[in-house]
């Protein structure tokens, strides 16, 4: 099966899953949404779409892919994932809310496997905000491979 893995990133957490999610799937392709030549989609089987997530929201390039390619998409294989550090949400309401419902509903499987926060990357407000809203200062990285794990078998099976 011919898999894309597309992400959205800002400093490198979503494009780490995505590359950890390649490694664990024969063949596929991974391409980061601020290139601007996208693969040929309808060439694929199966896309997975992933983004990290600030203020609750899912990065721009990955909407805008969402709303371009709304229709290639339908007879797609669809997993969809999304790096945040959120542990007090439900990560269900993050998918409901930044994907489109059908394709959410026709998704094979989600996942929500952590992010990393590096306050050395980090702008000002950034920084700001994570002291402010996370109480946080530190480097923190929760990305769980065993999430990921799952969440490619679920799209092999
Ligand atoms: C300003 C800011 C806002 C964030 N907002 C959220 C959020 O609403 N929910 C969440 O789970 N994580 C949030 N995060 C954590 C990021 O999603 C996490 O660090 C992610 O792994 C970054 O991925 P990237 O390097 O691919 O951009 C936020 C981080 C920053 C710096």
């Amino acid at each position: 099966m011919k898999t894309l893995i597309l992400y959205a990133t800002k400093y490198g957490a979503a494009a780490e899953i995505a590359r950890r999610i390649a490694i664990q799937i024969d063949g596929a392709i991974l391409h980061d949404l601020k290139q601007k030549s996208i693969p040929e989609v309808s060439e694929f089987d199966c896309v997975i779409i992933g983004s990290s997530l600030y203020v609750a929201s899912i990065r721009k390039e990955a909407k805008t892919f969402l709303s371009e390619y709304e229709i290639t998409l339908r007879d797609k294989l669809i997993g969809l994932f999304i790096s945040g550090l959120d542990t007090e949400s439900t990560p269900q309401t993050y998918f409901e809310n930044n994907f489109p419902q059908e394709l959410l509903s026709a998704a094979k499987a989600t996942c929500f496997p952590g992010g990393i926060y590096d306050p050395e990357k980090a702008g000002w407000f950034e920084r700001f905000l994570m002291k402010a809203v996370k109480k946080t200062t530190a480097y923190s990285n929760t990305i769980d491979d065993s999430l990921i794990k799952q969440f490619t078998e679920s799209m092999k099976s």
